[in-house]
C-alpha cells in the first residue's frame, strides 16, 4: 500500500500527539535538544527519540530510531511520519522554523521507506509530503550491472 498522501486533522493531531510524547524518551545531554518521531503503519504507531554519544558524530535523531523500530517490528513501508522539536519554543519557532524541520540524512532515510507522496507532519510548521523536503531523492532501483 503506498504511503498516505493526505491525512485527517483528527489522526494528524494523534500522531503529533505520539512524537511529541517520544521527545522524553531522548538521550541528549550534549544538545538538551529532545526530538521525537512516529511513525503510523496500518493502524500502528511506531516512535523514535535522538539518543547522542559522547562521540558527537555517533548520535541518531529521532526519525531514523523510530524508523528501526518500524522495520524491526517487519514493516517496509511507512504510511505518515510525524516528528516534533519539542524544545523549540513558539517565539522561536516563528523566526526560525528551519529548528523544526528534518535533518538532510533523516529525509534521505524516510526516503527509503516512503513514497514521494507520503505525508511529513512536521510539528508546528506544517504538513509536507517527502518530494517536498527531498526532492530527487536517490533510490536505487536496480543494481547497476558488475
Ligand atoms: N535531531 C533529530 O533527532 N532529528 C533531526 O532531524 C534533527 C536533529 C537531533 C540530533 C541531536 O541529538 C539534536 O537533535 C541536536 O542536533
Amino acid at each position: 500500500m503506498p504511503g498516505l498522501q493526505s491525512i485527517t486533522p483528527e489522526l494528524a493531531e494523534k500522531l503529533l500527539a505520539k512524537a511529541r510524547e517520544a521527545a522524553s524518551k531522548a538521550y541528549c545531554p550534549y544538545s538538551n535538544f529532545h526530538v521525537g518521531a512516529a511513525i503510523l503503519v496500518n493502524d500502528e504507531i511506531f516512535t523514535g527519540a535522538n539518543v547522542e554519544n559522547a562521540s558527537y558524530g555517533l548520535t541518531i535523531c529521532a526519525e531514523r530510531t523510530a524508523s528501526f523500530a518500524a522495520v524491526l517490528a517487519g514493516h517496509k513501508r511507512f504510511d505518515a511520519v510525524a516528528v516534533s522539536c519539542v524544545d523549540v519554543s513558539d517565539d522561536q519557532a516563528k523566526l526560525h522554523p528551519e529548528m523544526l524541520m528534518p535533518c538532510g540524512a533523516c529525509r534521505q532515510l524516510l526516503a527509503e521507506f516512503t513514497d514521494p507522496e507520503t505525508v511529513i507532519l512536521v510539528d508546528r510548521a506544517g504538513s509536507y509530503q517527502l518530494k517536498d523536503l527531498l526532492p530527487n531523492a536517490f533510490r536505487l532501483v536496480s543494481k547497476p550491472s558488475e
